[in-house]
């Protein structure tokens, strides 16, 4: 195990839902399998007035995130987790002097012995990032001289590429990049983190995975809920900010990347760069319109249920443009992707909640079973990043009998057969990281900036581009029907079920 120093965690936004819903629970995870320090204090700051004591009934001991987690558990050891939080009211705004602050933290740290180590977490609006870094600086509580400092920011990172650049500028002001974590927490996912070892650990993948043997790449994701209460939100965002540009993207670059020198957090970082930078960027309004499609849920019922339709949404424009549903086609402009086409999605309110990558590769060159209609059935590898998480190769056999008959068989691996091993959580894994100094599974400034180059012709094309279309397609279907049409040759997508061994077209629609 990793060495885990003595330090405070300080997170702004701390009485907003990410915190007592996703970051509790990882520190409560982390505490009961003994990776947090033997000095570790969290202190939650925020705008709100409450006592240290509000803060610990309201973030763990009377959390409804942290009963299941807790309720067979011993009360002197609840107890002594809740007693490691702490609470400073800001005030009004997080625009003010943050002497206040340093004040606390140095109490608590003499108090505690966190030994000068703090780790900030930016649990707010990002509006507010550069305003809390700035201040956060100008009180002395970004320098490094005592003790490491290192700030985490969560999504979204920029609303385009000019914002993105402008937000990385604005916090590298305050601190530097190695202090800079950027937080995607589908990188903390253990198969997302797998792509790598599939690809780089194994000698049977990697020699096939180029466009010799590849055919093509599709990576599903899907959802079964719709915008829920995050209408307000989702209606300035949408699919491609939502999703494509971060969580996407970054399956992407782990698919599409070079093998790195070494597993060093530098060496895979800069691959994943220039993967990024190698998509081939759509500049024209024929490849804009011919290679993207973008829709939007519509009512429906589901399971006997009514559904309403995104513009019915609670916070949502009732003539809202927003994307529920986009679908990609696009190229990698290298030596071992030439002519090899991605297609990605992602939406809401599809039938069930998948992701997947599938790999398909090229009939064999040579065919000798023609007769048994093979060569219509590509070898395929999915790799299952949610739920049911595994990995299944499809591949041809012989059809016991005379003649040679042949058929698709499944060779899988379940994640969930590793019975001895408790998969940490994606929040979990995150944090540790950050508190080790690990940065291998953040994004660098330079990943999102690529990815935002990427992505910013899609969305201005999306928005003042001729022919522009919005489909709709009926909540608890699998989008619009010509999505279909993205897939040149095979002409359709595989539809993943809620197992990863469904067959192809099995949907849960009832
Ligand atoms: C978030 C998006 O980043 O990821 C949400 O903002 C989405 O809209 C969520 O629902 C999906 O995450 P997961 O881990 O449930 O696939």
């Amino acid at each position: 195990m990793k060495n885990t120093e003595n330090q405070m965690l300080v997170i702004f936004g701390a009485s907003g839902d990410l915190t007592a819903r996703k970051l509790v629970p990882a520190l409560y995870n982390l505490y009961e399998s003994g990776h947090l320090p033997k000095n570790f204090v969290v202190l939650g700051a925020s705008r709100s007035d409450l006592s240290d004591e509000d803060f610990r009934k309201k973030v763990v001991l009377e959390s409804k995130y942290l009963t299941d987690k807790i309720k067979d558990k011993n009360r002197d050891g609840i107890q002594k987790f809740a007693e490691m939080f702490f609470y400073e009211d800001l005030g009004k705004d997080y625009d003010v002097d943050y002497t206040p602050l340093r004040k606390r933290v140095g109490d608590l740290n003499d108090e505690k012995g966190t030994e000068g180590n703090i780790m900030y977490y930016l649990s707010t609006p990002p509006t507010l990032y550069e305003t809390i870094a700035k201040n956060l600086a100008d009180a002395g509580l970004s320098t490094q001289n005592n003790g490491w400092k290192r700030l985490i920011v969560e999504k979204p990172f920029g609303y385009s590429l000019e914002t993105a650049k402008a937000l990385n500028k604005g916090l590298q002001q305050h601190f530097s990049e190695s202090q800079i974590y950027r937080i995607d927490h589908y990188l903390g996912k253990e198969t997302v983190q797998n792509l790598l070892v599939t690809r780089f650990a194994n000698s049977i993948f990697e020699p096939l995975w180029n466009r010799n043997y590849i055919d093509h790449i599709e990576i599903t994701n899907a959802e079964s809920v719709g915008v829920e209460k995050r209408g307000g939100y989702y209606d300035k965002s949408g699919a491609l900010r939502d999703m494509f540009q971060n969580h996407l993207l970054q399956i992407v670059s782990l698919i599409v990347m070079e093998p790195p020198i070494g597993d060093g957090a530098e060496e895979i970082r800069n691959e994943k760069v220039k993967a990024l930078k190698s998509l081939r960027v759509m500049k024209d309004e024929k490849t804009l319109h011919d290679h993207t499609i973008r829709a939007q849920y519509m009512a429906s019922e589901i399971n006997g249920e009514k559904v309403k339709g995104y513009r019915e949404e609670e916070g949502v424009d009732p003539e809202s443009t927003t994307e529920t549903y986009a679908a990609i086609k696009f190229f990698v402009d290298n030596w071992r992707w030439k002519d090899v086409p991605f297609y990605v999605r992602t939406a809401k309110r599809m039938p069930t909640k998948v992701t997947e990558v599938v790999i398909h590769f090229k009939t064999p060159h040579h065919q000798i079973f023609k007769e048994s209609g093979i060569h219509s059935k590509d070898n395929k590898l999915i790799i299952r990043i949610q739920p049911d998480e595994g990995i299944l190769i499809k591949f041809g056999v012989k059809v016991p009998g005379q003649g040679f008959k042949v058929e698709r068989a499944n060779l899988d691996f379940y994640y969930s057969s590793l019975v001895e091993t408790r998969v940490m959580e994606a929040y979990e894994r995150l944090l540790l990281d950050a508190m080790q100094g690990d940065a291998t599974l953040y994004a660098r400034a330079d990943e999102v900036e690529a990815a935002w180059e990427f992505v910013d012709p899609i969305l201005d094309y999306w928005q003042k581009g001729k022919d522009v279309r919005m489909y709709g397609y009926p909540s608890g279907t699998w989008g619009p029907t010509n999505a279909d049409d993205l897939i040149e040759g095979i002409g359709f997508w595989r539809n993943p079920g809620e197992n990863l061994t469904d067959d192809e077209n099995y949907c849960v629609l009832c």
